[in-house]
């Protein structure tokens, strides 16, 4: 199908940042989505991305990227771009975002500015990708014909609502979760957290993380209405979360502990079944992506971030030490989850959500 697609010139916003050099690599040979123009502060505009950049991936810039100039974040710069990704700071992002919105320009965030925002789709491929459904409504209601708004998830909470969905589709609803997280340093952008206060150390606070997780999860699992108006959260699944930030480069881990609401919950051995053969709906657009959606290992160590997070290229949600919830415990079941904080915790999710807007013919 993809094959058949013309090519979308697309622009990237904040494009020297942790986030925005992953867009720079997953955009390269892309099969239809051709990297136009990128876009950074004021300080950058004017200069090529190779002087500019302080690159931190561990493969080279893509040649056909290095040379780019980069440009103003200003929507009148952009005019020439289908659709652009944002790897804008919060702060920024909320007034820039909706002037590119506004200019007719479709954008899809990794900021958290309008995550929470009703008219907002909040889009994690591998989990929902029916509620971009919701933008016709949104276009509808900011009075818009080409431009439009949609947000991928906090990039620890990917890691969670990836297998949480996977189980939910087969053994019906979740009430209860108990989130702890091992968070990536890069997770924090550039430079980011001091080295004198990681290494040799944990720090056991991420600010306003918690929250987010406890609620962008109840938005991502919950469904369309029927008029497609809005997203009926999924309230009373209760999230409880701690975050804490540790010395690895990409990706987080995510210790699940949770309760399902039918009793008895499933044997480990169905759950296990269960994930490996979770078939998200983005598989049948016939995205870049062709899956796996979840990774299962068996072996009691892993997985690991610095061995399995680049799995399908950093697109697949490896889960491990899946196991009941001890007798008389709590909780029904256990298990360990890792993602790659910036593939499909941030920009390989907003490729992923652009590629089926464009196929369904919404770009
Ligand atoms: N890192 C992650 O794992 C991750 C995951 C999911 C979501 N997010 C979210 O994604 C966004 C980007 O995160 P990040 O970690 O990539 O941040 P970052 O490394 O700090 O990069 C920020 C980018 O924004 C640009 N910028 C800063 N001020 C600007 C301005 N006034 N006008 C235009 N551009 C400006 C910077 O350009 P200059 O180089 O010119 O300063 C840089 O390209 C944040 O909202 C973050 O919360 C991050």
């Amino acid at each position: 199908m993809t094959t058949l697609l013309s090519r979308k010139k697309c622009g990237i916003l904040g494009a020297t940042g942790s986030v925005g050099q992953q867009f720079i690599l997953l955009l390269a040979n892309h099969p239809f989505l051709h990297l136009h123009a990128i876009g950074a502060s004021e300080r950058s505009a004017g200069k090529r991305y190779k002087d500019c950049v302080q690159w931190k991936q561990s493969s080279p810039i893509p040649g056909e990227h290095e040379g780019l100039v980069l440009r103003a974040c200003k929507a009148e710069n952009f005019k020439d771009c289908d659709l652009v990704f944002s790897g804008l700071n919060s702060e920024i992002a909320y007034e820039l975002e909706m002037d590119f919105v506004k200019a007719e320009i479709p954008v899809f965030s990794n900021a958290k500015s309008y995550r929470m925002n009703p008219l907002v789709p909040l889009v994690v491929p591998l989990v929902n990708p029916a509620h971009l459904g919701l933008i016709n409504f949104q276009r509808e209601k900011l009075g818009l014909k080409k431009g439009f708004l949609v947000c991928n998830s906090n990039c620890a909470v990917v890691g969670v609502v990836v297998p949480l969905a996977a189980l939910q589709a087969k053994f019906g609803p979740i009430v209860q979760c108990e989130v702890f997280t091992e968070q990536a340093v890069s997770g924090a952008g550039y430079p980011g957290v001091s080295s004198m206060d990681l290494v040799d150390n944990v720090i056991p606070f991420i600010s306003g993380e918690e929250e987010k997780l406890e609620v962008e999860a109840q938005k991502i699992l919950g469904s369309l209405n029927g008029s497609a108006t809005e997203i009926d959260a999924q309230t009373d699944l209760r999230i409880g979360a701690t975050c804490t930030r540790v010395g690895v480069t990409y990706g987080h881990i995510a210790y699940v502990s949770l309760r399902f609401k039918n009793h008895p919950g499933p044997s480990v051995r169905q759950v296990e079944q269960a994930m490996m053969e979770y078939q998200p709906e983005l598989l049948k657009f016939g995205v870049s992506f062709s899956g796996p959606a979840i990774k299962v290992f068996m072996e009691e160590d892993r997985p690991q971030p610095r061995l399995d997070r680049n799995i399908s290229n950093g697109y697949t949600v490896s889960v491990g030490r899946i196991r009941d919830g001890g007798k008389d415990g709590h909780f029904d079941l256990r298990f360990a989850a890792l993602s790659h904080n910036t593939v499909i915790g941030a920009a390989g999710s907003s490729i992923l959500n652009s590629e089926i807007a464009i196929i369904k013919g919404l770009i």
